[in-house]
């Protein structure tokens, strides 16, 4: 079975769209395996996105994920990984299809409502970074 990681981002905590963003992933078949809402750090966010480090967006990143608390979930499921990325639609959410969480929630680029890993790799480096393995059930 595999699993992914999603996070609600603070634009979305924001606008109290948890649930039905959680919702998506539920009536989509995917499996909500862990979740839990937290306020990263800095460090935490930098330490996430370091692969964007290099960007020009990278501080503008860092900052909007340490604006306000984020929701970050394991989801699990057939193909949730690509499953996951279709429910929310293009990064840009004027470039999203309708229906999709991006083109529902999302306002900006920047405040683009969720994230969701791009590579079964990068899922597995993602779940590791906020969960522990007992936390996953
Ligand atoms: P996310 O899927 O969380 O991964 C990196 C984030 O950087 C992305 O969503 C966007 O919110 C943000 N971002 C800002 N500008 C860009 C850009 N030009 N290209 C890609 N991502 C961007």
């Amino acid at each position: 079975m595999e699993q992914t990681l999603s996070i609600i981002k603070p634009d979305a905590v924001a606008k109290n769209v948890v649930g039905k963003i959680l919702d998506r992933f539920e009536s989509a078949g995917l499996r909500i395996a862990a979740t839990k809402k937290i306020q990263l750090s800095k460090a935490d966010a930098q330490a996430f996105y370091a692969v964007h480090n290099q960007r020009p967006f990278f501080n503008d990143l860092v900052e909007f994920m340490i604006s306000g608390p984020v929701v970050v979930s394991v989801l699990e499921g057939e193909n949730a990984m690509a499953k996951n990325r279709e429910l929310m639609g293009a990064t840009n959410p004027q470039e999203a299809e309708p229906g999709t969480i991006r083109a529902d929630f999302a306002d900006s680029i920047d405040a683009n409502a969720v994230h969701g890993s791009d590579s079964l790799e990068n899922a597995k480096i993602e779940i590791d970074f906020f969960f522990a393995q007992r936390e996953l059930c």
